[in-house]
């Protein structure tokens, strides 16, 4: 799939509370397709802090009206100044980077779970595999009450569970403990969230004999395989979360 460098410009910075938003972006030429999974690495200007370019996953895509979302949280630096962007301002990213999440064989049951920024990838997938026949569990896992984002457009997609940490709201806790995953059996999860809990859903899936696929959130310098700071040691030998990822079969990684 080819890459580019483009300047886009912001359509739409919708902020969702004090940690995330979303920015809208849409261009002069049609927005490529994508596939769910995959990421751009966003330049950042207006600091030598933030000279190294930032990885955000694809939320979703809309073809007909040429746009693209990033759901971002606010991690430093870079992505608070992101957050600070208005409408008509121009960003430069490189697109599409990276693999991405598996089509499932038909009929399997699936679950996809994610927890804080992790939930960014899943709602393209989610749309993704609606498109193709499937209607997945979506368990989400949120702080508390007043960090819960996005509920109804991932209700769109299939059937959501959420856990908050506090149980302001859904079951207390985290999201490897949700009910369930005691009671449903399911043939495939795709999972994105803190590292902890992307090895726990491995472990999970190993007990269960469940396909796992996780998108790695790690460190990126350049995003194309230049720099080799995102390597992750799997069975494969040591690869680049960039390139070769970031979906990795659970089974493939060495946690
Ligand atoms: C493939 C990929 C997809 C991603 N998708 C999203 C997304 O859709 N939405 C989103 O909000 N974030 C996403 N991230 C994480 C995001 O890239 C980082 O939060 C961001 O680069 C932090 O930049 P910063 O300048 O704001 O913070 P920095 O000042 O660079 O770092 C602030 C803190 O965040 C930590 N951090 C920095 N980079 C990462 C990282 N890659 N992963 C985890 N922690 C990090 C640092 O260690 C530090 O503690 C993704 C990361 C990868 C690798
Ligand atoms: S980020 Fe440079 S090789 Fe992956």
């Amino acid at each position: 799939m080819t890459k580019r460098i483009e300047y886009l410009s912001i359509t739409e910075n919708k902020r969702l509370n004090k940690d995330f938003f979303i920015l809208e972006l849409s261009g002069k030429l049609k927005i490529p397709e994508m596939k769910p999974g995959q990421f751009v690495q966003v330049k950042v200007d207006g600091s030598p802090d933030t000279f190294l370019r930032r990885p955000i996953s694809v939320h979703d895509v809309n073809y007909g009206q040429n746009t693209l979302k990033l759901l971002i949280q606010i991690a430093g630096k870079g992505t608070e100044t992101l957050s600070r962007l208005q409408k008509g301002d121009i960003l430069n990213i490189i697109y599409p980077l990276g693999n991405s999440f598996s089509l499932p064989p038909v009929g399997q049951k699936i679950l996809l779970a994610g927890g804080g920024c992790g939930i960014a990838p899943l709602l393209f997938l989610g749309k993704y595999l609606k498109l193709n026949g499937f209607l997945p569990d979506i368990l989400l896992g949120f702080r508390n009450t007043e960090r819960i984002i996005e509920f109804s457009e991932y209700k769109e997609i299939g059937k959501v569970f959420l856990t908050t940490e506090d149980g302001s709201q859904g079951e207390k806790g985290f999201i490897t403990q949700h009910p369930l995953l005691a009671t449903t059996k399911y043939d495939r999860i795709y999972c994105c969230g803190p590292h902890p809990m992307m090895k726990a859903f491995a472990e999970y899936s190993d007990r269960n004999n469940i396909i796992c696929e996780v998108s790695l959130e790690n460190l990126m310098g350049c995003g194309i395989g230049a720099c080799l700071c995102c390597v992750v040691d799997t069975v494969r030998g040591n690869l680049c979360t960039c390139v070769d990822g970031p979906v990795f079969n659970t089974k493939e990684l060495k946690w």
